[in-house]
């Protein structure tokens, strides 16, 4: 079913400028039309740069975030202070030089025990998006990265639970590969009744993990994404010509 769209870019900042760009662009056309953007965010290396960008391109335009909703698309298990949280990412690069409100961050409880975190979650992503698709929410945008095994969140190869649930809004994920082992991830649901889902693909070592997802045959989490999805927009500088 699906089809992916591939935007290619030379480099991780071009990558993230232009991601930053259409996100800022999405935000006033809401605004514009007096709706709400619910967004769901990832952590990374190159959504500190996105961030960064959006932050600065908001700023150039005059475009307000006061619209925004913001959730995640996976925290890790940790305390909102500790490095490896992606609200503190968020917090840090986003939230802070932007001034954003504390009642639009719908941060996942990464203090708590993942299978509570991943509740409470679930319960605050339901009770804040209107409209809803069966059972799901439906966020205006889910925002992913992309990892080396072709993990999107925190789904990853081979998590044959997280791969089969059709259910949970938000799962808790207790043995990651990617330290922490602990975190929270958005489902396949959500992610697939999103209105739109960007990947910022970026990074050395994902060429293989991006040609398989982008295969009709594909196994990766980022597979299974595309494969449940009508459409989604993938940022990449990966080298796909490279040889694999
Ligand atoms: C996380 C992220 C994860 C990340 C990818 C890509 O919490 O670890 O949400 O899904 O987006 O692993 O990370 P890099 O861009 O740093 O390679």
């Amino acid at each position: 079913m699906g089809s992916a769209q591939i935007i290619q870019f030379t480099t991780d900042d071009a990558l993230a400028a232009a991601a930053a760009e259409e996100w800022v662009s999405a935000i006033a056309k809401a605004h514009a039309e007096g709706r709400r953007h619910l967004v769901a965010l990832s952590g990374g290396r190159v959504t500190r740069k996105f961030f960064a960008a959006a932050v600065a391109r908001a700023r150039e335009r005059g475009v307000s975030f006061r619209d925004v909703e913001f959730f995640w698309a996976d925290e890790r298990c940790v305390p909102p202070d500790h490095p490896e949280s992606n609200f503190l990412l968020a917090s840090e690069l986003l939230f802070k030089p932007a001034q954003i409100a504390a009642g639009a961050i719908h941060r996942i409880a990464g203090e708590s025990d993942a299978l509570m975190a991943a509740q409470l979650a679930s319960e605050e992503l339901l009770r804040i998006a209107e409209p809803k698709a069966g059972s799901f929410p439906v966020l205006d945008l889910v925002l992913l990265g992309l990892g080396e095994d072709g993990h999107v969140a925190s789904l990853f190869p081979g998590d044959v639970r997280t791969a089969s649930d059709t259910v949970s809004v938000f799962l808790a994920v207790k043995n990651s590969p990617k330290p922490p082992p602990q975190r929270v991830t958005l489902g396949h649901g959500p992610i697939a009744a999103a209105r739109e889902v960007w990947v910022l693909a970026s990074g050395k070592g994902k060429e293989a993990a991006l040609h398989e997802s982008l295969s009709t045959q594909g196994q990766t989490p980022l597979a299974q994404v595309i494969q449940l999805r009508a459409n989604i927009k993938i940022f990449s500088d990966v080298n796909l010509a490279s040889g694999l």
